[in-house]
């Protein structure tokens, strides 16, 4: 799609009023953008049942209970994920407690809560699930595995999670022999095979090649008497960051489904980037100009402590300024306040016009943003916005100082 129809809208006007009122830094998600980011998951996929947003990349309740009114599921990966999924209104049923590492407890608190399905992805998780199975409300408990492909696919080495180096799941001839002790284990129900390939995928062969190796697994696993009954394809498409092609849900659910013409056995999906990523800004101001290299540099009041992904992974996020043009040579640095030289928000970009004071938008903010942020420096976090045509409001407030020591005591 290249009109980005699931991208923010947000207006000078209402920017300059959000800045004056609510101050910055202040993440602001579009209602209308999130609804259309999961309105194209939807139409490629045909069932929302089939779809579990990935909780991960944004958990604002407020933002979580608009996906919800969609009718689609949610992947959890924590206890805390969990708990902000029922406290946004997702049914039990409709939650997947996902395949990445869990302690007992987490797998337990999974289980007495439950939820429609638990991928599992160590022996050590495997155990826990067969332990505490009969507290599961609903009769056998549904599990999947979570399978380490061995592929590598990812915008950055850091996101590629199905290498076979990986720190994720069971290697695919590990399969099996644990599908067989789950499936002989009372009170489980082993129907879905899983995988996550990474983060910021662009094309479907990744996916195929994963689909392709899981269907030789499905055939091993047919006469274990518990044939798989699913297929869950995990997230990691991502969006064009440096422009608007972004890789469509219909290219990567049509060429799956092809591939499974004829087979029973059911897809599911956890988006999570390619949903919310384009319906979130970061709104800052320009603290003062400086000289860094050689290069001009805006300071801004925002740094990676609201904001990671350029520290984490040199992701560059389209910057612009909320009055004015992008002018000169792309060789402007955006740095943040923090006491680390990392502390950067964007490089080479065409901000010479902008001043202290100034307002900038970190655009395609609203996957791994906030949901990121961090206390460090004891810098309160940032408020978080919904906004639409109309207005906005204030979903979650700017920390206070008190927050930032909330439960600690001194002996
Ligand atoms: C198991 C699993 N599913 C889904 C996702 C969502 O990925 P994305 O946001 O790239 O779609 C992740 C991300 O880490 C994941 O680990």
């Amino acid at each position: 799609m290249n009109n980005l129809s699931h991208a923010a809208r947000l207006s000078p006007d209402m920017l300059n009023a959000i800045a004056d009122e609510v101050g910055t830094p202040a993440y602001i998600y579009d209602v209308l953008a999130v609804e259309a980011g999961i309105r194209r998951w939807i139409d490629a996929v045909g069932d929302p049942a089939r779809i579990s947003f990935a909780a991960k990349a944004n958990t604002n309740l407020a933002v979580l209970a608009l996906l919800e009114r969609s009718g689609v599921g949610i992947e959890v990966a924590t206890p805390g994920e969990l708990a902000r999924a029922r406290a946004a209104g997702f049914p039990e049923g409709r939650i997947v407690l996902g395949g990445v590492p869990k302690s007992e407890s987490a797998v337990r608190a999974g289980i007495e809560a439950g939820v429609g399905m638990i991928v599992l992805q160590s022996g050590h998780e495997v155990e826990a699930a067969i332990r505490h199975a009969s507290s599961y409300p609903h009769g056998p408990l549904p599990v999947g595995l979570r399978v380490r492909p061995g592929i590598r696919a990812g915008a950055h080495p850091s996101l590629e999670t199905g290498r076979a180096d990986a720190k994720f799941g069971f290697a695919p001839d590990r399969i099996p022999e644990v599908w067989e002790r789950l499936a002989s284990a009372d009170r489980v129900r082993p129907r879905t095979l899983a995988f996550h390939l990474g983060s910021g995928l662009d094309a479907v062969d990744p996916y195929e090649q994963a689909v392709e190796l899981m269907l030789s697994l499905v055939k091993s696993l047919a006469a274990t008497g518990a044939p798989v009954a699913e297929l869950d394809v995990g997230g990691g498409l991502g969006i064009d960051y440096a422009g608007d092609r972004d890789p469509e849900p219909a290219m990567l659910v049509e060429a799956l489904a092809a591939r499974l013409e004829g087979v029973p056995i059911e897809l599911r999906f956890e988006p999570g980037r390619s949903v919310v990523a384009r319906a979130g800004g970061l709104l800052t101001r320009v603290l003062y100009r400086r000289e860094r290299n050689g290069r001009p540099a805006l300071v801004c009041d925002a740094g990676y402590t609201d904001f990671a992904r350029n520290a984490l992974y040199g992701a560059e996020h389209a910057i612009v300024p909320v009055e004015g043009e992008l002018t000169g040579e792309p060789i402007v640095e955006v740095l943040g306040p923090t006491c680390e030289s990392g502390d950067v928000l964007g490089t080479n970009r065409r901000l010479h016009a902008v001043r202290p004071g100034d307002l900038l938008l970190l655009r395609d903010a609203g996957a791994y943003g906030f949901v990121m942020a961090s206390n460090y420096n004891s810098r309160p976090r940032p408020p978080e916005l919904l906004a639409n045509r109309d207005g906005w409001k204030v979903v979650r407030p700017r920390e206070s100082l008190e927050d930032l020591w909330r439960g600690e005591v001194i002996s």
